[in-house]
């Protein structure tokens, strides 16, 4: 009697105690995944502030890009009306420069007055006599630039004796600018390209700061970019 009470007594707590252990189960799941979902949403919230950020970036960038582009539309555009206004008269210019009137007649030559033809190239040689007219290597450049040249490229042996045999000499002021000076630690024309043959500056390293100068019959010498010197010019000839 006893035994059967105690039974049917823990046959009915049975389904109460399986109730509570489901209760226990969904609880502990239930924390576990607030857990794992608040996790996951400050990841979620951080990865979108990242990327809110990134957005601003980007959009500050775009707007960058689009300034400069209208900038450089507009630059485009002046040139463009400045060349079409220019053209005539620059044509003109050249044509003057190219092919002077002679008795009443145009004849057209490799290189304008004023410039020295050699093979096919033209030389402007330029020799003030008074120091303020004597110029750095850099302010030599900015001339000949301003002539539509450069300092003078010296490719081979025969244009090394041309440019020798024009270097003339004033008094004490014997010394061309060229085109070749010292970039990073190597000998480099005006052009970009390498000086071709190393024995024109044997003995010279080429060390920063330092720019050629052709003197007559001594051949060439590293000296300071910033000493005032006289200077060579360099375009290619028209062909005729
Ligand atoms: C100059 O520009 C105008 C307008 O673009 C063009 O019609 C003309 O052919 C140009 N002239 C020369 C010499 O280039
Ligand atoms: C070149 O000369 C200037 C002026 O005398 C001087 O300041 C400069 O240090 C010199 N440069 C080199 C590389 O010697």
């Amino acid at each position: 009697m006893k035994a059967h009470k105690c039974s049917s007594f823990t046959r009915s707590l049975a389904p109460l105690a399986v109730c509570w252990l489901i209760l226990l189960v969904i609880i502990g799941l239930r924390i576990y995944f607030t857990a794992v979902i608040s996790e996951n949403n400050a990841r979620f919230t951080a990865a979108k502030r990242n990327l809110i950020m990134k957005i601003e970036e980007l959009n500050a960038q775009n707007q960058e890009l689009e300034m400069d582009k209208n900038n450089l539309a507009e630059q485009i555009q002046t040139l463009e009306t400045s060349w079409k206004k220019f053209n005539t008269s620059r044509a003109q210019w050249s044509i003057d420069e190219y092919c002077p009137t002679n008795k009443g007649k145009r004849e057209c030559v490799p290189c304008q007055k004023g410039w020295a033809t050699s093979g096919s190239n033209c030389y402007a040689i330029n020799d003030p006599t008074k120091y303020e007219n004597l110029r750095t290597w850099e302010e030599a450049q900015e001339d000949c630039s301003g002539k539509n040249s450069d300092l003078v490229v010296v490719a081979t042996e025969a244009e090394k004796n041309y440019v020798n045999d024009n270097s003339w000499p004033k008094g004490n002021l014997i010394q061309y600018w060229i085109g070749l000076r010292a970039v990073d630690g190597k000998w480099k024309w005006i052009d970009g390209s390498d000086l071709t043959y190393n024995s024109w500056m044997s003995g010279q390293s080429a060390v920063g700061g330092y720019c050629v100068v052709s003197i007559q019959n001594q051949g060439w010498k590293s000296v300071n970019c910033t000493q005032k010197n006289r200077w060579i010019c360099q375009k290619k000839a028209l062909s005729v």
